[in-house]
């Protein structure tokens, strides 16, 4: 099947579950965005004046946070329905719906900085968005971005219940797969080893400054003295890494 038609096929999923996903993600309190949320202003700094691309957009509300804070946001997502719910929630900012696979034409070093949060390990290839990060940014500017951890995130954990040690399993890390993923109402995910995106980065000469690995936080609201022994352990061991890029000054 050619990556046009996989991808088309991932993002008619993606609309059918546009409604729930924009009604139950996103947000300031989003436990994967208060993991992403330090090495974003850490490698930002001040959003105000600048030119950011937020690929993969959604509903847009991480576009929203970035324009309140006084940069200009342009968001892009493959699902026509967030698109239509972000241009509802945000009317002053500017949203396409675009094939994140194939469609990536970009003018060159338009954007002082790229977002892309949770959305790397949904696309079919990385090549193509990419280069169109790269061809995009001033010199100096960051790409930072944020995926579901290849080596944890979808090894079974132990049982809550279960007595201690409690471990996760980690096997056929190397291999690359396509995997469904219940999260959402379901869709499809492309597990690949972390090298893959470190490799992508450098093919297309973007150099990784950092890579953060934040604890896994408990999904509700409480002070870490309050989590339960095995919440504890299961912060040890991340389900989501965050990057950041540079591209380097000519
Ligand atoms: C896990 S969501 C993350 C959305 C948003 N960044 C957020 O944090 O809420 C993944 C997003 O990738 C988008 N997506 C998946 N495949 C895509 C593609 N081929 N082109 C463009 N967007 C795509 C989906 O529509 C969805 O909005």
């Amino acid at each position: 099947m050619s990556t046009e038609d996989r991808s088309s096929i991932d993002r008619e999923r993606w609309e059918a579950v546009a409604a729930s996903y924009a009604a139950t993600v996103g947000g300031p309190a989003d436990s994967f965005f208060r993991r992403f949320a330090p090495l974003l202003d850490e490698e930002l700094g001040d959003p105000a004046g600048m030119d950011v691309w937020d690929l993969g957009c959604g509903h847009g509300w991480l576009s929203g946070l970035l324009a309140a804070g006084g940069a200009r946001v342009t968001g892009v997502d493959g699902s026509a329905e967030l698109i239509r719910a972000a241009r509802r929630s945000y009317p002053g900012i500017e949203f396409e719906v675009r094939d994140l696979a194939v469609d990536v034409a970009v003018e060159r070093d338009a954007f002082d900085a790229v977002v892309c949060h949770m959305v790397l390990m949904d696309l079919p290839v990385l090549d193509p968005v990419v280069a169109a990060v790269a061809r995009s940014l001033r010199p100096g500017g960051r790409f930072v971005f944020t995926i579901l951890h290849p080596a944890f995130f979808q090894q079974q954990p132990s049982p809550s219940d279960s007595p201690p040690p409690w471990s996760r399993s980690v096997t056929g890390y190397l291999e690359p797969a396509e995997r469904w993923v219940e999260s959402f109402g379901g869709h499809r995910h492309y597990h690949r080893p972390l090298e893959q995106y470190v490799d992508a980065l450098f093919r297309h000469g973007l150099l990784v400054r950092r890579l953060v690995e934040p604890p896994t936080l408990p999904h509700h609201e409480r002070t870490e003295e309050q989590w339960s022994d095995y919440e504890r352990w299961f912060a040890t061991i991340p389900t989501m890494v965050a990057v950041s890029a540079v591209k380097p000054p000519a």
